[in-house]
């Protein structure tokens, strides 16, 4: 059995996976009443609620700690706060257990997860919050296709949802406006494969401050233009690697429109289509977990640990992928 630790951004998770089976997926979520992610206080809540959630997942999964073979961790991309949080309660824990440490990359924790709803070799349309990427395996590794320019597209959808007073987070809260909107067109921002959204938000801004367009056909728009850049996008990187699986990940792929176009998409190119159960969707530890089994070779043994670190911007396509 193999545990993981999340703690890339506002989420503090431990999963347990055996034999790409998972046993438990626990969270706690640091959140803020206005405004963004502090840091360093999303770091402090993980502090605060580390062995609570690690307490409950072993007792949760019914198992004694000696049935933990190892403990991976999120040591990349993320805030790198909260990265040396999770990091440190890995190695404290991983000497109290006397097992070695799997330091997994996030991102492609996202993709191969996928494994569990059936993909075997899929293009990852990542949409979360603070990442847009179009992920999929190529030449010994993970390579990244396209990616957002500026911002990610959650972020983008939350900038605006704020801005209309709606809270955090906006996706749900746009995608339940949206339902009574209809189509204003907006400025679509593809280049190859990859996308930006930051001029589409200055331009909704500005239509919204001249009080000529109803909040629901701003939402209906916004949905419509910026996930069709998506899948776009992500209908390219099928094209040019000749992939025939899709795949969602990130919170922002909890959007049922967004599923439904990709579903469209896929069926007129012929490919299957895959999206995880929301708890593996958003950041979750079962995920690192199920990276870390197919990383076990890579498991670094105590005497070691000193040459583990974070790596807040490591990129998909550093990481050395040995297990396929
Ligand atoms: P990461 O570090 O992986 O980027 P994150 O915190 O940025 O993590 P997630 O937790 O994966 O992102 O997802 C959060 C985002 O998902 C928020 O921006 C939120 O608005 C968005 N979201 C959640 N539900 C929906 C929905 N139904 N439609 C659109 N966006 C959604
Ligand atoms: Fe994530």
């Amino acid at each position: 059995m193999i545990l993981g630790i999340e703690s890339t951004a506002h989420t503090f998770g431990i999963g347990i996976v055996n034999n790409g089976k998972i046993l438990v997926n626990l969270r706690e979520m640091y959140t803020t009443e206005k405004g963004g992610i502090i840091p360093i206080d999303a770091a402090k809540h993980h502090v605060e609620v580390a062995d609570d959630v690690f307490d409950r997942a072993l007792e949760e999964a019914r198992i004694s700690c000696d049935e933990i073979k190892a403990i991976a961790f999120s040591s990349a991309p993320g805030l790198a706060p909260c990265l040396i949080k999770g990091m440190e309660f890995a190695k404290k824990k991983a000497f109290d257990l006397n097992v070695p440490l799997i330091p997994v990359n996030h991102c492609v924790a996202h993709l191969e997860i996928g494994r569990i709803t059936g993909a075997k070799d899929p293009v990852l349309l990542y949409a979360s919050g603070a990442n847009t990427q179009i992920i999929a395996y190529s030449g010994g590794k993970y390579r990244v296709f396209g990616e957002t320019l500026d911002i990610g597209v959650g972020n983008f959808i939350d900038n605006f949802a704020r801005y209309l007073g709606l809270g955090f987070p906006g996706g749900p809260k746009v995608q339940e406006l949206a339902k009574k909107g209809k189509y204003i067109e907006l400025p679509y921002k593809l280049k190859g494969m990859d996308v930006a959204f930051s001029g589409i938000l200055t331009k909704l801004k500005q239509m919204k401050e001249s009080g000529k367009y109803p909040v629901e056909d701003l939402a209906f728009s916004l949905q419509e233009t910026v996930f069709a850049m998506l899948v776009e996008a992500a209908e390219r990187a099928l094209a040019h690697t000749g992939k025939k699986e899709l795949l969602l990940g990130g919170g922002v792929a909890c959007n049922s429109r967004l599923q439904e176009m990709c579903k469209i998409m896929c069926k007129e190119r012929g490919c299957k289509f895959f999206v995880p159960e929301r708890s593996l969707l958003t950041d979750n530890a079962a995920m690192i977990a199920f990276q870390g089994e197919l990383q076990i070779d890579d498991a670094v043994p105590q005497e070691r640990f000193n040459e583990i670190d974070i790596h807040p911007r490591q990129r998909t396509d550093e990481v050395e992928i040995k297990y396929r």
